[in-house]
């Protein structure tokens, strides 16, 4: 099944899901989970009765060559995908709300592409990921914290955003999902398009995030030697299905990236 009990985590040796699993329900209680879902444009379908979660303080990979569905599973849990069946479960119920509700119970989406508002400063790209909150002490609280974790932000707050380089937008959208406070931060591809000395900054960034302000993070990457190096656990997509999911040693072991990425996984 796509989530182990935590207690047989460590062993878990990664696992294609059986007859029958594919839509199995997560009985261990991840902080927020796909179950069954499936997400269909017009006659593509995107997801497949895909079942996946997370727990809480843990950081899991979405992988998957291109079209595999990977960022149809964030936007699905943000309620920007067309769903069909299943649904997305968060703290054990069903989530059903608008995407500004869902960022208010404390979901945080960083999409695919960097989208900073390059006609803002730093400063004011960032207010923009609270926009909803009136508190000004707590705001800046969110901002001080923020500029901790990137001090490029601080030293350059006053600045266009346009002027940054892409490592640095990725770092300021980063920047911007957090203000929101998340509990859970969703991020799709956030080294897409960077230089490879950047690529590791940001993957530290991420892990700093994780550790220092225990944010469960979900994380879509193409890196795929990158995003094992940080995560707790796996889950490959291919065709709009789970195909694997694992530690990341287990992902390493196996030969599931190769068969996928050189078109010959057995799941299609
Ligand atoms: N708005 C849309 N309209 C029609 N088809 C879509 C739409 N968005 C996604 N699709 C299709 O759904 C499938 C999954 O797309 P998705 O963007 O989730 O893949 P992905 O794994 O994120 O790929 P990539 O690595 O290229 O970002 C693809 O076949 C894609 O063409
Ligand atoms: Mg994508």
């Amino acid at each position: 099944m796509d989530m182990p009990p935590e207690t047989t985590e460590t062993q878990n040796p990664g696992q294609r899901p059986g007859p029958g699993e594919a839509g199995a329900v997560a009985v261990d209680g991840p902080i927020l989970a796909l179950s069954g879902i499936s997400v269909r444009y017009g006659a593509v379908v995107a997801l497949d009765n895909v079942s996946l979660g997370v727990r809480r303080g843990e950081v899991v990979a979405v992988m998957g060559p291109n079209g595999a569905g990977k960022s149809t599973v964030l936007k699905a849990i943000m309620g920007l995908a067309p769903v069909v069946a299943g649904e997305v479960l968060w703290r054990r119920e069903r989530l059903a709300a608008a995407t500004h509700e869902i960022v208010k119970e404390g979901i945080a989406f960083v999409p695919q592409g960097r989208r900073v508002f390059t006609h803002l400063t730093i400063e004011e790209n960032l207010e923009m990921g609270c926009l909803h909150l009136k508190d000004k002490a707590e705001k800046q609280r969110r901002l001080d914290g923020v500029m901790r974790i990137f001090p490029i932000l601080q030293s350059k707050r006053g600045d266009m955003a346009s002027a940054m380089s892409g490592g640095q937008q990725q770092m300021l959208a980063l920047g911007r999902g957090l203000m929101a406070a998340p509990d859970v931060l969703l991020l799709d591809e956030p080294t897409l398009g960077l230089a490879p000395i950047v690529v590791g900054e940001v993957f530290d960034k991420v892990s700093e995030i994780s550790e220092t302000l225990k944010t469960t993070i979900m994380v879509v990457e193409h890196n795929i030697k990158g995003v094992l190096d940080i995560v707790d656990r796996a889950y490959v997509l291919d065709k709009g299905r789970v195909v694997f999911t694992g530690t990341p040693k287990s992902v390493r072991e196996s030969n599931i990236l190769t068969e996928i990425f050189l078109g010959k996984s057995g799941a299609s």
